[in-house]
């Protein structure tokens, strides 16, 4: 099983021991009865296969999970609640109060606040590096308490495509762990493992799910970072568990960090997933390349299009001639960098309004990675909050419009986007 598409299909799949359901069941319950005493007792203390309590685990998320994994080159898999449940429950693994972590500066702006926010008031701090810094600059602003090197493959919203190979030359000479959220790339078009990264993390809500019907997130281990070499950053990886059980890396190996994660983060904090979540999640995951090749297609001529239309002042996306990022997306996404497309309009943001306004088969709506065709204007919802200095400091300004392009025919995605922009 070695192509991506089977794998999409069939990868972790169990055939239920009693119905032999084909598809993965939705195993809608809390928890799973115990043989014995003495197997409630390893199970309680994660000695046993066999399940406790589907807050840390369930066998529909489990299948969903390891699919993500397998897909993404990973050990393992933990699915939680959301994309942000994804990222806070990777900082809380790595990162205590007084800690640091070094960010690339264009992240999605979520993100950004969970950073400068909650983050921030717990003690976690951040630094965010320009993305055209070279090594020496990271290495210079890495501290003696600094935990995780944390970046995106394909920046939300502005496109763009992350230098991953750079970021994990510097991650590994400081000893930290690289960890990139692997979004809008989706593992079909860009598999940061093969870059040096060490976690994976997604919002399953976009592209993996694609239906735009479910919320969810997904954290993937690779397996790749040396815990027992960065023992004294990293003791919880490697000291003695509670009451004297073996540590995360004794019983769990290659995967310790999920293992850390399931037993210690996700049981105590519990950002579980709805298995009937995971089961939608499923079928998104069954289709994804299809979808990707359908988007990169739509997007490329989509983008062609807006270019040459004179009431659009500029098009971003990797993939253009021209596009400082194209170099990057030749080698980190050979094929297509995604299917998000931002257009500065030469009106500005009344110009930005009535576009919107005027769109018909475009919803506009906050999400990305859908089948349909979804259009917003970031600088009055998700950057709402920041000033007009505060939203050049990441690339944003009134005049842009993030188009995230859908799998409906081109044709029509196109004839909607031009009569719309023919109303400037
Ligand atoms: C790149 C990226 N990461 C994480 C998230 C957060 O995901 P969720 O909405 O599932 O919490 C988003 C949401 O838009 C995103 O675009």
């Amino acid at each position: 099983m070695t192509g991506f598409t089977t794998r999409q299909v069939h990868a972790g799949a169990i055939i239920d021991a009693e119905t032999k359901s084909r598809v993965t069941p939705i195993y809608q319950t809390s928890g799973y009865v115990f043989d014995s005493f003495d197997d409630g007792k390893a199970r309680f203390a994660g000695m046993s296969k066999q399940r406790a309590y589907s807050r840390t685990d369930n066998p529909t998320n489990t299948v969903a999970a390891q699919r993500i994994a397998n897909l993404e080159g990973g050990v393992d898999g933990i699915l939680v609640g959301s994309g942000q449940a994804a990222i806070a429950t990777v900082i809380f693994s790595l990162a205590n109060a007084g800690d640091h972590v070094l960010t690339t500066k264009l992240l999605y702006e979520g993100t950004r606040e969970m950073f400068r926010g909650s983050l921030q008031r717990q003690g976690v701090s951040s630094t965010a590096i320009d993305e055209h810094a070279q090594e020496d600059a990271w290495l210079a602003a890495v501290r003696p308490e600094t935990k995780a090197i944390y970046t995106e493959s394909i920046p939300n919203p502005v496109g763009g495509v992350t230098d991953l190979g750079l970021l994990s030359r510097v991650a590994k000479r400081a000893g930290l762990p690289l960890i990139v959220d692997n979004t809008v790339a989706t593992p079909y078009l860009c598999r940061p493992f093969e870059h040096g990264a060490d976690i994976i993390i997604h919002s399953t809500s976009k592209w993996l799910g694609g239906h735009g019907s479910v919320i969810g997130g997904a954290i993937i281990d690779g397996g790749t970072f040396d815990w027992e070499a960065h023992a004294d950053r990293f003791p919880q990886f490697t000291a003695a568990g509670a009451h004297g059980r073996p540590s995360a890396k004794e019983r769990y190996g290659a995967a310790a960090y999920t293992g850390y994660l399931r037993w210690s983060i996700v049981i105590e904090y519990g950002p579980t997933l709805p298995p009937t979540s995971a089961f939608l999640l499923l079928h998104g995951i069954e289709t994804l390349s299809l979808r990707m090749q359908r988007h990169i297609e739509n997007t490329h001529r989509v983008a062609k299009v807006l270019v040459a239309h004179p009431a659009v002042a500029r098009v971003h996306h990797a993939d253009l001639p021209g596009s400082p990022y194209r170099e990057l997306a030749k080698k980190y996404t050979p094929l297509g960098a995604g299917s998000v497309v931002t257009i500065e309009l030469a009106g500005g943001r009344d110009a930005a309004r009535t576009f919107l306004d005027s769109l018909e088969l475009t919803s506009q709506m906050t999400h990305i990675g859908d089948v349909r065709t979804l259009a917003i204007h970031t600088g009055s919802t998700i950057h709402g909050k920041l000033t007009t200095e505060e939203k050049a400091e990441v690339d944003i300004n009134d005049s842009l419009v993030r188009i995230s392009v859908g799998i409906e025919d081109a044709d029509d995605i196109i004839a909607d986007l031009v009569q719309a922009l023919d109303t400037l």
